[in-house]
Parts: C-alpha cells; sequence; structure tokens
C-alpha cells in the first residue's frame, strides 16, 4: 500500500504544475483530494486493511493529504500573483502623462453680445418683449405701414408658412423684429383703451429673410428692436439714448453720426454709424477707409403704426431703433464672415 501513496502523492504534485488557472486549479482538487479521489478511497478502505499495516498507512495517507492541500494553497496564490503581474503589465499606467482638459461649455458669441445689449438698455429702463418667429403678413408688413405688393418688401424677402395664394395675409417667419412694436402696443393699449402707458421696451430675436446666402448675409440672425414711446418724446432722445448706447458699448470716445435713410414704419428715418474703433476714424480696412461702421436702422415712430398699435398718434410720439447684433459682433471681433455664426463649428466657437 505504501508505494501506491508514493504513487498518488507523485502524480498530483506533477499534474499541479500544469495547472494554470483557477479553474484547473478546482478541477484538479477534485480529481486528487475531492470524495472519490484514490486517496480518499484509502481513507474508506482502512477498515479493511491488516491492522497491524493500518497506523502505518493512516499516517502516510494523512500526510499526503496535507502536503496535497499545502501544495494547492501554494498554487493558488502563485496563480493570482502572476495574473496580477500580467495586468500589471498591459494595463500599464503612464503617471507623467498631463491630465485631459475638461470640456466646458460656453456662451455663443451672439449670445454674449445680446446680454450687453440688454444689460446697457436695462440700465436706461428698457424691459424685455418677447415677440414670436412665426408672424402674419399683415404684422411683418401691413400694420407696419408696408403696403400690399410695395417694392419695400423686396428688401426684406420672406419665407412663407404654408403660402395660400388667395390668402393676403399668409403666415411667415418674420424678416425683422419690428412686428413686435405692433403686439406690445396692442397688448398694453388694450389694457388701457384711453389712456395707454407710455413703452420703453426692447425687442431681440431671430429674423430670418429668403437671401442668397454669402460673407454678409445670412437666411437667419438676430435683431434687436427698440421702442420707445411717450407724450414727449423727440428726435434728439433718440439720437441721445443711441449715441449713449454707442459708447456704453463701444467705449465712452467712441462717436455717432446719423445719416437720412427710409423705413416704411419711421418718419423720418435714420441709420447709426459709430465712428471706426479700429483705426479711430482715420480710415482702414474694417470701415472700408471711411471711417464709420454702420449698426442700426432707427426713426420716430410712424403715426400710422401708433395707431395701429391703438396709440393716438395725436398725443402720443414715439421712436423705435433695430439693432444687427451679428454685425456689432463681426466689428468687434473682426469676424469677415457672417456665415461662422450658425454654422456651429467647434474651432470657430470654441474662440469665444
Ligand atoms: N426693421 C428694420 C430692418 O430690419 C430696422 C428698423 C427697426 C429701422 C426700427 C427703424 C426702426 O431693417
Amino acid at each position: 500500500m505504501l508505494p501506491q501513496l508514493d504513487q498518488i502523492e507523485e502524480t498530483a504534485l506533477s499534474a499541479l504544475q500544469n495547472v494554470k488557472d483557477e479553474e484547473s486549479l478546482e478541477k484538479w482538487r477534485v480529481v486528487y483530494l475531492g470524495r472519490s479521489s484514490k486517496l480518499m478511497q484509502v481513507f474508506d478502505s482502512l477498515g479493511q486493511m491488516p491492522k497491524e499495516e493500518r497506523p502505518a498507512i493512516g499516517r502516510r495517507a494523512n500526510q499526503i493529504r496535507q502536503a496535497l492541500e499545502a501544495e494547492m494553497i501554494n498554487r493558488g496564490e502563485t496563480l493570482r500573483q502572476e495574473a496580477l503581474k500580467k495586468s500589471l503589465e498591459t494595463e500599464r499606467l503612464d503617471v507623467s502623462l498631463p491630465g485631459r482638459p475638461i470640456a466646458l461649455g460656453r456662451l455663443h458669441p451672439i449670445t454674449r453680445t445680446l446680454r450687453e445689449i440688454y444689460k446697457v438698455f436695462a440700465d436706461m429702463g428698457f424691459q424685455v418683449y418677447l415677440s414670436r418667429d412665426v408672424e402674419t403678413d399683415e404684422m411683418n408688413f401691413q400694420l407696419l405701414n408696408f403696403p400690399l405688393h410695395h417694392p419695400a418688401r423686396e428688401m426684406q424677402d420672406s419665407y412663407y408658412i404654408a403660402s395660400d395664394e388667395d390668402s393676403e395675409n399668409p403666415l411667415l417667419l418674420r424678416t425683422h423684429t419690428s412686428p413686435g412694436q405692433i403686439r406690445a402696443m396692442r397688448e398694453f393699449s388694450s389694457q388701457h383703451p384711453d389712456n395707454p402707458p407710455p413703452v420703453r421696451i426692447i425687442l431681440p430675436g431671430m429674423c430670418y429673410r429668403y437671401e442668397q446666402i454669402s460673407a454678409r448675409y445670412e437666411i437667419q440672425f438676430t435683431q434687436v428692436e427698440g421702442l420707445a414711446v411717450g407724450n414727449n418724446i423727440t428726435f434728439s432722445d433718440l439720437k441721445g439714448t443711441l449715441s449713449d448706447f454707442a459708447r456704453r458699448l463701444f467705449g465712452q470716445q467712441v462717436r455717432a453720426r446719423f445719416r437720412a435713410s427710409h423705413f416704411p414704419f419711421t418718419e423720418p428715418s435714420a441709420e447709426m454709424d459709430i465712428e471706426c474703433f479700429v483705426c479711430a476714424g482715420r480710415g482702414c480696412a474694417v470701415c472700408k477707409r471711411t471711417g464709420w461702421l454702420e449698426i442700426l436702422g432707427c426713426g420716430m415712430v410712424h403715426p400710422t403704426v401708433l395707431s395701429n398699435g391703438g396709440y393716438d398718434p395725436n398725443k402720443y410720439v414715439g421712436f423705435a431703433f433695430g439693432i444687427g447684433p451679428e454685425r456689432v459682433t463681426m466689428l468687434r471681433y473682426r469676424i469677415d464672415d457672417i456665415r461662422y455664426f450658425w454654422t456651429n463649428d467647434i474651432r470657430f466657437l470654441e474662440q469665444f
């Protein structure tokens, strides 16, 4: 029996050398130390052995069991160490690499300009009034004194929604923020028809025109409309307010000038230029050698527009203006192509 036991031990130990992972280690345990292993059968058959041989065989079998168990634990530990070493090698970490930058979102350049414009006018007592993007032809044109089929409409080619040939009043995407003037005045005057309150609002928003897209024209762009209506408002109030706006936005030394212009909904009408802040009026590429930069259209609210808004033009006067935030932003940051704003190119947006 004893040589057989030596044989069992030797076979088990040499099989253990071929065990390469935890799974086969468990198989090994079942084969060599499990209930039906040869070693266990020796224990089971001890009773049938000659009495005088039993102690020696029992002792030897126990010895082998302890030895195999100890070797199994050793082997398991070795396997775990090897696996760990391997993973440390393959999943090597270079702690000297620079960290990955955290990508932070930021405000769109137009949003920044809009917020600066809101701040300047908020300080002057103007409130923000939001009007809709989808308008009727009546609001966008007719009530603003653009007659039907008037050529001035061609300056603002429109995107019509569900165009209906017969309809005199189709839906369209607003071509400017001016229809908000009518909506705001109608809302205020409907609450106090006999004595409408004075108005001091700005109306920011997206506008849409059916244009050939180019470096200077986009089919969508923002505007900030302004409207002040009251009892004794004059053209010099308009000039003072807008000149001050230019100084607050572009710097105290900036001068403004007004040129006569034409809009159906204002009379008289003007466009405001600011002195080129790049060359201080001496003439450069940004101002095309003129020394001046155009940034807005404005004028005294046309009496027809006032009465369309429910304000009696015999009692009320007002001024209105429309600022182009894209233009303001292009001038301030020397951006030479308006298409950058709405193409969502991260390389452009990241610079702000
Ligand atoms: N709505 C005009 C435009 O889009 C701008 C404007 C607004 C002019 C208010 C005068 C007064 O061109």
